[in-house]
């Protein structure tokens, strides 16, 4: 799960999927990064925690890191929040970018609309409501779609 700062929507992300992974009990990893590095080592935004925390699922134990271009060989499917992260992800990844792996999350729900997990960061509390939501529409439908291929 992949935004701009992994401080606000990917820690969302990270959380509310692996929170999905627990109650269907698989045995999927989950990771979160920032194509940005201006808040590495630190723990998600304030909001993201209380409204995560409010939905049932503590991330306050997250740590913010930087998208590296080994994730793309580390993992199997690399969500982004929006457009711009896509082409991030793209650029830093390189040689190793993977068109097969990399998708926006919201075309889970609305396929090949590229819509974009708006940004909260600016905003206030009802965003953070708002982005929640949607994240976890999305992560419904991911776990909808690959824990049944998972099984057979
Ligand atoms: P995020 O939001 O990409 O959802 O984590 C942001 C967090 C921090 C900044 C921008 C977006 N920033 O400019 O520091």
């Amino acid at each position: 799960m992949v935004c701009l700062g992994n401080i606000c929507r990917s820690p969302l992300a990270e959380g509310i999927m692996q929170h999905k992974i627990d109650q269907a009990g698989l045995d999927w990893q989950v990771d979160s990064a920032g194509t940005a590095g201006y808040h590495v080592g630190e723990a998600p935004h304030k909001l993201s925690q209380k409204v995560s925390k409010q939905n049932g699922i503590d991330i306050s134990q997250q740590c913010c890191r930087q998208f590296v271009k080994e994730d793309m060989l580390h993992f199997d499917l690399i969500y982004v929040m929006d457009s711009s992260n896509y082409n991030d992800v793209r650029r830093i990844s390189a040689d190793l970018w993977d068109e097969n792996k990399v998708d926006l999350l919201l075309n889970k729900l609305y396929p090949n609309k590229n819509r974009s997990v708006p940004d909260p960061w600016y905003g206030e509390e009802d965003g953070y409501h708002k982005v929640f939501e949607m994240i976890d529409k999305a992560c419904d439908a991911i776990l909808e779609k690959y824990s049944i291929l998972n099984i057979q």
